[in-house]
């Protein structure tokens, strides 16, 4: 080992204790700084926030103080704009039916729910316990005899000489369009061609003679019918075209 490989004194005039607390004091004032980022965008300082925060502030202020409509959307109508109303909204009701077809729509519901049952759904009847209404002269004929079974219900026989057994009264809870509506509907139905209306005035009127029957409560009967009903009801003849309201069937507005 020669002597030219020794490592050099350190020089006399540096002071190894002061040095060294200056790179502690250098190495702590760096730790202070912000990081350094490498990818350019730094963490925006709480001064640049509090700052733009006043700005926006007093912006506002003047902007929405001094009557800006920005966010007002009423200025984006035409002035003295209306709304048209879509089409067809005037004429708000139903559809309004030729009289006829709006009675025996009616009469159909009726029909099913308190006749169906016993005479069957083409009026067919089942030739023994149930007369047929297809081809009928009753239900057919004078209509205050015909309103007069439905009210109160029949003892045999009936208009074919024959007795099927009783029919109990179908009037309880029957409204006067309801009564209109099955008789219209029977008399123009199931090969039925009378082409005629009986009227809710009508069938008011059979209403209040039913009640008035002297034997009111029980069924009529043949022979009761023939002596007191062999009548139309009283009341105006309808038009059968005549434009109804199909849920009220009084008279469609003209248009
Ligand atoms: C519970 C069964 C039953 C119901 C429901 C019923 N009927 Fe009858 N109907 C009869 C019977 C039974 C007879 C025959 C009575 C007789 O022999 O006297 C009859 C007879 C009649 C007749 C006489 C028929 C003719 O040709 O002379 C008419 C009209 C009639 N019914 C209409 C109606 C109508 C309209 C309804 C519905 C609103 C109705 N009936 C509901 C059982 C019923």
């Amino acid at each position: 080992m020669s002597l030219t490989n020794q490592k050099p004194d350190l020089e006399d005039s540096i002071n190894v204790t002061e040095a060294h607390g200056r790179v502690v004091r250098e190495a702590a004032a760096c730790a202070r700084e912000n990081r350094i980022v490498d990818n350019g965008i730094g963490h925006i300082s709480l001064w640049s926030l509090v700052v733009c925060g006043i700005v926006a502030f007093i912006a506002g202020g003047v902007y929405f103080g001094s009557g800006a409509e920005l966010f007002a959307y009423n200025t984006s109508f035409r002035p003295g704009y209306v709304r048209k109303p879509p089409g067809g909204a005037e004429d708000s009701g139903p559809v309004p039916k030729e009289a006829l077809a709006a009675y025996m729509a009616k009469g159909s519901k009726i029909y099913s729910a308190k006749c169906n049952g016993c005479h069957g759904a083409d009026a067919k009847g089942n030739g023994s316990t149930f007369p047929a209404l297809a081809g009928g002269i009753w239900p057919n004929g004078e209509t205050e005899r015909f309103a007069m079974i439905i009210l109160n219900g029949l003892e045999g026989p009936v208009d074919d000489g024959k007795t099927y057994g009783i029919m109990p009264p179908q009037g309880i809870g029957m409204a006067p369009e309801d009564l209109a509506g099955i008789m219209t509907y029977v008399r123009n139905n199931f090969g039925n061609t009378k082409g005629d209306v009986v009227t809710t005035e009508m069938a008011k009127a059979a209403i209040e003679m039913s009640a008035a029957r002297k034997n009111a409560g029980k069924s009529v009967t043949g022979a009761e019918l023939t002596a007191d009903h062999m009548k139309n009801l009283p009341g105006e003849k309808m038009d059968p075209k005549m434009m109804l309201d199909p849920i009220t069937l009084a008279p469609a507005k003209a248009p």
